[in-house]
């Protein structure tokens, strides 16, 4: 195995100028406080009336925004529903599962492949705004890298051309494989919206609410309701409120680790 100069070598530690950002992060974090949060988290799915304040919304909303995402190009949305309406049509649509009908807050999570041009674009924006210099390979990275590896034309038209490339140079070198189609761009969109909504759901545990996940729901009445665009793939609907009597519905339940965590 040789060692390949690539941007991803070549992006390490390279902003340069003012490293004040190194020490984000950085502090001391207890994992027992980890550890209590995540054991709190559970699927609720019956709430009380009780609304959350909406400093507390938007707080775990922008928490959710913390999560970590692909190329840093954040290609999702969250919608937060709070026309009463749209609420009753939305959980509606979601089969009228008490976790939705009786939750203080749904909060549609949305992936939306399709932004990560215009997201490059606001990127390198961003880049100039930074009071420290932008490495070059960061610049290379969203105005030709990302274009290179996420454009995929209309129709799929450039999957067969990216199958053979990918295939015929990966023979000698490290290629990235996905996303090739759109459906993998979707795929690829999917797995940062999710994980923001893990953020979303850990941060409103955090403030002594309770959540539940939902992709039990009809998603052409929840688009419809929403009036989305065709380009925006509803992740996952979370309800959240205040845990009502009886709003777990089983103690948990998780399989043997030794089936899900192997060492190789
Ligand atoms: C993507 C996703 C979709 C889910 N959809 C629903 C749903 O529609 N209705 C529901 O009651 N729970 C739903 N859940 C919750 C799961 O049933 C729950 O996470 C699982 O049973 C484990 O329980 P726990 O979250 O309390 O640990 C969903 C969870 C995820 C991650």
């Amino acid at each position: 195995m040789s060692d390949q100069k690539n941007v991803f070598t070549e992006m390490n530690g390279s902003f340069n100028g003012n490293d004040a950002f190194q020490k984000e992060g950085a502090d001391y974090f207890s994992p027992e406080e980890f550890s209590k949060l995540a054991n709190a988290r559970r699927s609720v799915r019956k709430f009380t009336p009780e609304k959350i304040p909406d400093n507390v919304v938007e707080a775990c909303l922008d928490l959710a925004l913390l999560a970590p995402n692909s190329s840093n190009l954040q290609t999702w949305k969250f919608y937060r529903i709070k026309n009463e309406e749209m609420k009753k049509e939305i959980s509606y649509a979601c089969f009228s599962q008490p976790a939705a009908s009786t939750a203080a807050e749904l909060i549609v999570c949305v992936a939306n492949p399709s932004s990560w041009k215009e997201h490059c674009k606001q990127m390198l924006q961003t880049f100039k705004s930074l009071p420290i210099e932008t490495p070059k390979s960061a610049l290379l990275y969203y105005k030709k890298i990302a274009p290179f590896v996420y454009t995929v034309g209309p129709l799929n038209v450039l999957t067969p051309f990216k199958w053979v490339f990918n295939n015929l140079v990966g023979i000698f070198k490290v290629v990235p494989r996905d996303p090739i189609s759109s459906f993998g761009l979707l795929v690829w969109s999917v797995k940062s919206c999710a994980l923001a909504c893990e953020n979303l759901m850990l941060a409103f545990r955090s403030y002594g609410y309770d959540t539940c996940p939902m992709e039990g729901f009809d998603a052409c009445r929840v688009k419809k309701a929403m009036k989305l665009n065709r380009n925006e793939t509803i992740v996952m609907i979370v309800g959240a409120g205040k845990r009502a009597e009886g709003g777990l519905y089983g103690p948990r339940v998780r399989f043997p680790r030794e089936q899900f965590i192997k060492t190789l």
